[in-house]
């Protein structure tokens, strides 16, 4: 899909098959604006007025056909309700639906009219959120439907504006906001792919694709390279599978300081089958997303590159398969990680945390500014937050503050949890240095104390560090809006606008 710009002077020339205007609803603004539409159509907006009293609330709609006189054949006036009352979000929920209404026309194009400004918003976001709700709408993981189904989706979304000053900015908001959302579908696609179309490998092959393309670069270590450095935790947990693990490294250089390095680190299970520590039937087959943060560190550094941000992004990625075959990690086995530290593994489901240490320990040679993990990694952060906040914890306030920040405006939002000493207790192993399980709850706060306890050197010096939990928010039962069910890409938009924001 593709969005464009385009100016007009007078409405009855656009030519697309679906015209949409937003409308405020609160009544003086709506009746002022609905004149002005009048004077283009009087009878029909006469005629609807009466018979379907329409107000401009948020989320109403009404389907209008032009006349000859018009070169597109249908308006649809889109309510958005009070005007005071809207941010981002609702403009990311109005044009998704508005996109979604004309899916059920079977068009393949929409033009929206820029609509004017409410207090508080600034018109390049503002614009960005429309592009963001109608493009991301459409979304649907259709790659291995052979039928007929896929052609329902709109192939062209433009935005229209009539002041001509306005061009270069709205210009230059479209194409950053199409590769935001090309890499927030790349996100989407990857997490979706079940596991026997994505597997360690095949992941890793995606990574030196996207690298190539957009120039960065990606390095892949196979098994016999991770077993040799040391990673003792990616070893174990792709150990039951057939498929072997990698470890992928994106580097990308956007600033020539080199003290600016901020390392992306995410969870890369292609299929977590619990391992030995077996997973029930019911829902196993959602385990094919549990690389869901290593799609948005890939999805996340391919979009610095091609947006050509000013900062140094390294991400790393541990692959590997949860599985429990002959040679598979037994519980109560014990864990040599990279940097020497030792695990016992008391439940191989939790796998994640096992494979995150060696990252996050390699991630001291990086001499890092600042490092994300990104993850999957506990059903219990949707007991605590659900599926519309991730939970965000680590020991740096200023950049916890700046990632809840980008999160309120572009609707990834994260919460935090504490990380206090005294959780520590609930991951101390008799046999070894940490335990992989936590005693009974706070399952999300003692799996980030896990990660925790790799991020300081042999000095106990930690990096600044930041662990953000997705197992909600990146697999969505019910879809609504801009994001369908399945995978949400969650996280991509969240930490692009981190980096847009704080690194200019
Ligand atoms: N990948 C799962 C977490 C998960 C659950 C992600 C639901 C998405 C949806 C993780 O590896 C896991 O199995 N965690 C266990 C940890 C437990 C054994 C301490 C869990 O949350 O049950
Ligand atoms: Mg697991
Ligand atoms: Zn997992």
């Amino acid at each position: 899909m593709q969005i464009f710009t385009s100016y007009f002077s007078d409405i009855k020339d656009i030519n697309s098959d679906l015209i949409t205007i937003f409308l405020y609803g609160n009544n003086r603004l709506f009746n002022k604006q609905i004149l002005e539409i009048k004077k283009l159509l009087p009878e029909e907006i006469d005629r609807i007025l009466k018979l379907e009293k329409f107000r401009a609330e948020s989320e109403s709609s009404i389907l209008i056909y032009t006349n000859k006189s018009f070169k597109s054949p249908r308006i649809q006036l889109f309510g958005l309700g009070a005007k005071e009352k809207l941010n981002y979000e609702s403009f990311r929920k109005a044009s998704a639906l508005s996109c979604l209404n004309a899916n059920k026309l079977k068009i393949h194009n929409i033009t929206f009219l820029l609509p004017d400004l409410p207090d508080g918003l600034n018109l390049k976001y503002l614009t960005q959120s429309i592009f963001e709700g109608a493009f991301l709408s459409q979304y649907k993981f259709d790659k291995f439907l052979t039928s007929t189904q896929k052609t329902n989706r709109l192939k062209k979304i433009t935005l229209a504006y009539n002041s001509k000053k306005l061009k270069d900015e709205i210009n230059s908001v479209k194409v950053k906001t199409q590769i935001l959302c090309d890499a927030v579908l790349l996100a989407r696609d990857l997490s979706n792919m079940p596991a026997n179309q994505l597997n360690p490998d095949l992941l890793a092959k995606y990574a030196k694709k996207s690298a190539k393309s957009f120039n960065y670069k990606a390095e892949v270590w196979d098994e016999n390279k991770i077993k040799k450095t040391g990673f003792g935790g990616l070893v174990a947990v792709g150990s039951g599978s057939n498929h072997p693990p990698r470890f992928i490294i994106l580097k990308y250089y956007g600033n020539k300081n080199k003290k600016m390095n901020i390392v992306l680190v995410g969870k890369g299970i292609t299929f977590d089958s619990g391992g030995l520590s077996l997973k029930s039937a019911e829902n196993m087959a959602e385990m094919k997303m549990d690389m869901s943060g290593a799609a948005v560190v890939l999805a996340t550094v391919q979009c610095a590159a091609r947006m050509k941000l000013p900062v140094n992004l390294i991400g790393l990625i541990p692959a590997c398969e949860n599985m429990p075959g002959g040679s598979a990690l037994k519980p109560g086995d014990i864990i040599k990680h990279y940097g020497g530290k030792t695990s016992e593994v008391a439940n191989t489901d939790a796998e994640g945390r096992l494979i995150l240490a060696d990252a996050l320990a390699y991630a001291h040679k990086l001499k890092p500014e600042l490092v994300i993990d990104i993850a999957t990694l506990t059903g219990a952060v949707i007991s605590a937050l659900g599926h519309h906040v991730a939970a965000i914890l680590g020991n740096d306030r200023t950049d916890i503050d700046k990632i809840k920040n980008a999160g309120d405006v572009t609707y990834e939002r994260v919460w935090e949890l504490p990380l206090y000493d005294e959780y520590k207790k609930q991951i101390k192993s008799e046999v070894a240095d940490v335990r992989n399980l936590g005693t009974r709850g706070a399952g999300v706060i003692t799996a980030a104390m896990f990660l925790k306890s790799f991020i300081s050197d042999k000095n106990k010096k930690e990096y600044k560090w930041i662990h953000i939990d997705i197992a909600g928010t990146a697999i969505i039962d019910e879809g609504a809006y801009y994001i369908q069910s399945g995978a949400s890409g969650f996280g991509v938009r969240l930490l692009i606008e981190f980096l847009r924001t704080n690194f200019k």
